[in-house]
């Protein structure tokens, strides 16, 4: 979908180890370049290692701020950019950085481990009104209120410390109820906050438009429905205005062998549109 060209200028937003980065390099000729983007200062190791090649071009920083990342390399225009929003494989896998309700790790959630706010901070400082708020909009949480309050009452007493301590409370709060694990929404919403993930999307969308070329394609893939709505709104009001067509009316889902075989994949999203 990214309609990849000889010796075109790509950038890889979410450059995470590298995968999509090694895949594009296949199709872009010897004089190609590709600019890899990531907040995570390990993934950018991993991905260094993986990726050595000239055509290469790794930077750490938010997409929000692409436009001046590639400025500081040269580059004011693209032929194409993929996100793929979300965590990596790594942050998931590693307890160490407190993305999982089930690790007794400290509560931390940053995908770029030298920011000062991590979760810890929103659960231990934030205001119940604020909390209550994070967990309605990030996490779409319908028991919001009462967890902010379960989390105010036990701070009265004691820090909540690690994951599976705030998960434990989550839990009291739901009794058992629900099919999914009740920390999920919590969870995401508290991950959301900390990375400033919808905030960050929306600057990366805009900054990518107005780097395409004409008839460069932007790819997103989305892992749940605030993402992926908020990528959907893009597309349709920049089509409106005349400055993106939309190449995906529905959005692109894996097949089922595909998510038989990676099940990360089973909420993924593609949409993709087209720089007029
Ligand atoms: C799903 S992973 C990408 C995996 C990658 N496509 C690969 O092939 O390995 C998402 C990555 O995006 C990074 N990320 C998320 N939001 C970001 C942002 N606003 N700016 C830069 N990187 C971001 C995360 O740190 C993570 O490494």
């Amino acid at each position: 979908m990214l309609d990849l060209r000889q010796n075109g200028v790509y950038v890889d937003a979410t450059v995470g180890l590298g995968g999509h980065t090694e895949e594009i390099l296949k199709s872009i000729g010897s004089e190609g370049r590709i600019f890899g983007i990531d907040k995570d200062d390990e993934a950018l190791k991993i991905a260094a290692d993986r990726l050595s090649d000239k055509r290469v071009v790794l930077k750490k920083g938010s997409f929000s701020d692409m436009e001046n990342l590639l400025s500081l390399e040269g580059i004011s225009e693209i032929d194409g950019i993929l996100f793929d929003l979300g965590l990596s494989m790594l942050q998931l896998k590693d307890l160490d950085r407190g993305f999982s309700f089930v690790s007794d790790k400290r509560l931390d959630m940053r995908m770029d481990e030298t920011q000062k706010m991590s979760a810890w901070d929103i659960v231990n400082r934030s205001p119940e009104r604020e909390i209550d708020r994070i967990l309605w909009e990030f996490g779409e949480e319908r028991l919001s209120r009462k967890i902010a309050r379960a989390i105010i009452s036990l701070r009265g007493k004691q820090s909540i410390d690690t994951c599976s301590g705030l998960s434990k409370v989550i839990e009291e709060v739901y009794g058992g109820r629900g099919k999914t694990h009740p920390s999920t929404k919590t969870f995401q919403a508290l991950r959301i906050a900390v990375n400033r993930e919808l905030e960050q999307l929306r600057g990366g969308l805009e900054a990518a438009v107005r780097l395409l070329k004409q008839s460069g394609r932007v790819c997103v893939i989305t892992y749940h429905s605030l993402e992926d709505r908020i990528v959907k709104h893009f597309f349709v009001d920049n089509a409106k205005t005349g400055l993106l067509r939309v190449l995906t009316k529905k959005p692109l889902l894996p097949s089922i062998e595909e998510i038989r075989s990676n099940p990360s994949s089973r909420s993924a999203k593609l949409r993709v549109a087209e720089r007029i």
